[in-house]
């Protein structure tokens, strides 16, 4: 295919960039001596380069954020139709995108009604977390206030969320950070050795994992823990899927020391695993979910914090001129989100691309699968759905992570054959060794296929 796009002097740009732009997550060294990448146009599941080089994006823009493709003509004119006749007003009044997509977003969610809307995935945390510190204030007389949250999940980059954070190296030298996150273990199977438990069946094991929770509310007192922040599937934590048993057992545990259970999709959500919501797959009821990446596939910046009546009624006492939730965000107003998302959750219905979620996914693991019968370098495969991980070791009788310098060197190498697979990054020490997958939902067998063989590649030349 020809370059679709012609740029004027796309050294300049790059010239531009280098001289004034701050990226996210990089270490700027490099870019003394090497050109800066500039993505400049996307159709489809794929991206094209400023020096007009053509990638097949199996990481939806990078962090698992455009889960409809790029290039959506219906989401850019049902958001120009909505800007020129209204853009914005404060979120303290209502607007016809925001009341029509919190009816369809709500009814995706049965037993969640209420829905708040912000920016970013870190933003609808924090939202969360003031609520349940609100409630703690207003129902349990300030002790319920602790908020647990797991080893090597990711809430989000501000202090707040980093201290909800499981991820040492991206709190390393941010702190002091706020107190009263209160971390439980991991429930990683594959590394299910680093806790001590002894040799457990998968079953056993997602009863342990979850027990460690038990413990930990224990440990502090229930009546001091407020709330349990988990992702349904971690993340860049490493791709961690639940063990059999785990969720089930979360739920009993929340349930028993009445502690809220809010979910984390800022990723998992809207389609990415399969289902609408990843918690879906386990068959719990949370209290709280928040949610940003895919909500509007990253046409338009909107995070949602959704709650049940039950949470909402807690601030509605108007006796007391406090009660409700003093909280305002001002992007929070814009109606760009929600007349994206509605367009968004419109594709998404339309092209049934949840079944393809389902179909693809299946192959992208099963694909994955058969590397690790060729490659002894994938110690680990997990996934659900377009949201896949290959843990890459040395040895695979003992586990040693390999080094992230190649791992970093296979993502450059399918870099190099046109196609963005991700990895984990700057997450927890020594753990930067999962390569990440996550295509468009719209992605083909004939593009699952590309990715596995640009991995495959990759690999051979790695083990050379
Ligand atoms: C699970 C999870 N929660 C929250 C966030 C934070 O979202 P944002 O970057 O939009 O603030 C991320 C970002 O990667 C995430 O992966």
């Amino acid at each position: 295919m020809t370059v679709p796009f012609h740029v004027n002097d796309p050294q300049a740009i790059i010239e531009a960039d280098r001289a004034h732009v701050w990226h996210h997550l990089i270490q700027h060294k490099p870019f003394e001596t090497i050109d800066p990448k500039v993505i400049v146009e996307g159709k489809g599941i794929n991206v094209w380069d400023i020096t007009g080089k053509k990638h097949l994006d199996a990481v939806s823009g990078g962090v698992w954020t455009v889960n409809v493709g790029y290039g959506r003509e219906s989401i850019a004119n049902a958001v120009r139709d909505q800007l020129v006749k209204l853009n914005y007003f404060a979120g303290s009044a209502g607007s016809i995108p925001g009341a029509q997509f919190s009816e369809k977003l709500t009814g995706k969610m049965p037993g969640l009604t209420r829905v708040y809307f912000a920016n970013s995935g870190s933003e609808a945390n924090e939202k969360a977390f003031k609520m349940v510190r609100q409630i703690a204030h207003k129902h349990f007389g300030g002790k319920k206030n602790k908020i647990l949250y797991r080893d090597r999940d990711y809430h989000g980059t501000t202090i707040a969320c980093l201290s909800a954070g499981g991820q040492q190296e991206r709190n390393a030298q941010y702190g002091p950070f706020t107190p009263a996150f209160i971390p439980v273990p991991h429930c990683l199977e594959y590394r299910a050795h680093e806790h001590g438990w002894g040799e457990l069946s998968s079953e056993d094991f997602g009863r342990r994992a979850a027990d460690a929770i038990e413990e930990v509310i224990l440990r502090e007192g229930p009546d001091t823990v407020g709330a349990l922040c988990l992702e349904p599937v971690t993340a860049g934590g490493g791709v961690i899927t639940p063990p059999p048993g785990y969720w089930q057992r979360v739920q009993e545990i929340c349930r028993k020391y009445e502690v809220l259970l809010h979910i984390d999709e800022v990723v998992c959500g809207v389609g990415r695993t399969g289902e609408w919501f990843g918690y879906q797959h386990y068959g719990v009821q949370p209290d709280i979910v928040t949610m940003a990446k895919g909500v509007a596939s990253g046409y338009a910046a909107i995070s949602c914090c959704v709650t049940t009546e039950a949470v909402f009624e807690m601030f509605k006492d108007d006796s007391d001129p406090m009660s409700y939730f003093r909280d305002i965000s001002t992007f929070g107003g814009c109606t760009a989100g929600p007349a994206a998302a509605l367009e968004n959750f419109r594709i998404i219905e339309d092209e049934a691309l949840l079944a393809n979620t389902t179909a693809m996914g299946d192959r992208l693991l099963g694909n994955l699968n058969a590397l690790m019968e060729k490659h002894a370098v994938i110690g680990d495969v997990r996934g659900k759905g377009l949201f896949c991980g290959a843990e890459l070791v040395t040895d695979r009788d003992t586990k040693e992570p390999l080094a992230e310098k190649l791992v970093q060197s296979v993502v450059g190498d399918c870099m190099k054959q046109g196609v963005i697979i991700g990895a984990t990054n700057r997450s927890v020490p020594g753990r930067n060794n999962t390569l990440c997958f996550s295509p468009a939902l719209i992605a083909t067998a004939d593009d699952i296929d590309r990715i596995t063989d640009a991995v495959d590649n990759a690999l051979g030349r790695l083990n050379a």
